[in-house]
């Protein structure tokens, strides 16, 4: 038994903010931000929530899958920027969207949410507690970044994707290897306190923006992906040749082509939309596959490779046949 997503949905707000936008904001200019990062612009939130756009993937999602609010067992939203602490995003969604019969809660593994929550998806279906799953990623970093910091107010922007699993015992299409890692030991390099911040975490910032060691993070990126992903094909009795697409977290298009080479795959393999959103966090690969899907680029039968890495620091990557 596993689980394969039978429908996909995304939300993004409408405020467009371009790079030639920021250079009157920051000291930057769009030359740097493309050739350093890909991005040429984002989606910025004014009046979208991290629960309204994901009610809204949500309900994108189950249209694309034909299923209606009251088929969903269970609800999880990856976020790492919740308006409220309390109650969970996931509860919010489950209200908006009418579906009464589902367990909802969230969980925070940053970028590596979506992927993490996926996974948390396979476990409960496959060990017969619920039959299927929304999985959403939702984030409105915008109001994390500190927008007088160049070093990552350029990088980010805000959305939702999500997908509708349910179990199959169909050996053709599904999840067939899954790879988890966490090193709590280099959380310091990507950090953001709490908004109630009482800063005993890291004294020397107390504010509660997001702070990141844009260096460290690249190394971790560029060493640890590869080398999850080749662990998920190895599990997977798979190759790389053997991968028709991969879709990974979108931070930096120079992070991908170091991986796509690494990994000895030509680059063409690899999706972008990372020009168009920016780096939405947890909401970065779920908005991927939709635009992927609606877009008929993903083919039944095809092999996808689905990777994540972010603040923990965590990574992950899965191996599913569409
Ligand atoms: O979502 C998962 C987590 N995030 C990531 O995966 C991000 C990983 N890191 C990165 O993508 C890259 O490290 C960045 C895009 C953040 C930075 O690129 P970089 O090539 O590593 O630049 P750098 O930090 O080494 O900075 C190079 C120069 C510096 O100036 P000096 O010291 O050489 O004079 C920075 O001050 O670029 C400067 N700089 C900028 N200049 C113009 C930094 N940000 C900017 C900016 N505009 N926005």
């Amino acid at each position: 038994m596993t689980i394969r997503i039978k429908g996909t949905g995304s939300a993004l707000p409408e405020r467009v903010l371009t790079n030639s936008e920021l250079e009157k904001m920051v000291d930057t200019s769009d030359e740097w931000i493309r050739e350093r990062t890909g991005i040429r612009e984002r989606r910025i939130s004014s009046g979208d929530t991290v629960a309204s756009l994901a009610s809204a993937a949500c309900m994108n999602a189950l249209e694309s899958a034909g299923k209606t609010a009251e088929d969903v067992e269970l609800i999880l939203v990856a976020t790492c920027s919740p308006e409220l602490l309390l109650p969970c995003c996931a509860c919010q969604v489950q209200n908006t969207i009418g579906a009464q019969n589902a367990v909802a809660f969230d969980l925070n593994a940053a970028c590596s949410g979506f992927l993490f929550a996926l996974d948390t998806a396979y476990a409960y279906i496959t060990a017969g507690i619920y039959k299927n799953a929304l999985v959403v990623g939702s984030e409105v970093l915008s109001k994390l970044v500190d927008w007088n910091d160049r070093s990552t107010c350029v990088l980010f922007g805000d959305g939702a994707g999500a997908v509708y699993v349910e179990g199959t015992k169909d050996e053709d299409s599904g999840i067939v290897s899954i790879v988890q890692d966490s090193n709590g030991a280099k959380g310091m390099v990507l950090y953001c306190n709490d908004r109630s911040a009482d800063c005993k975490v890291q004294e020397e910032a107390c504010d509660t923006f997001i702070h990141m060691d844009g260096r460290e993070v690249y190394k971790f990126a560029t060493r640890q992906v590869p080398e999850c992903i080749e662990r998920a094909l190895e599990k997977a009795s798979l190759n790389v040749d053997d991968i028709d697409i991969f879709i990974l977290h979108q931070a930096n298009i120079r992070i991908l082509e170091a991986i796509a080479k690494h990994l000895k795959a030509d680059i063409s393999r690899f999706p972008v939309n990372l020009d168009h959103v920016g780096n939405m966090s947890s909401a970065a690969i779920p908005v991927l596959l939709d635009e992927l899907n609606k877009n008929n680029k993903i083919k039944k039968g095809q092999r996808i490779v689905l990777s994540g890495f972010g603040a923990g620091l965590t990574s992950g990557a899965c191996v599913m046949i569409w």
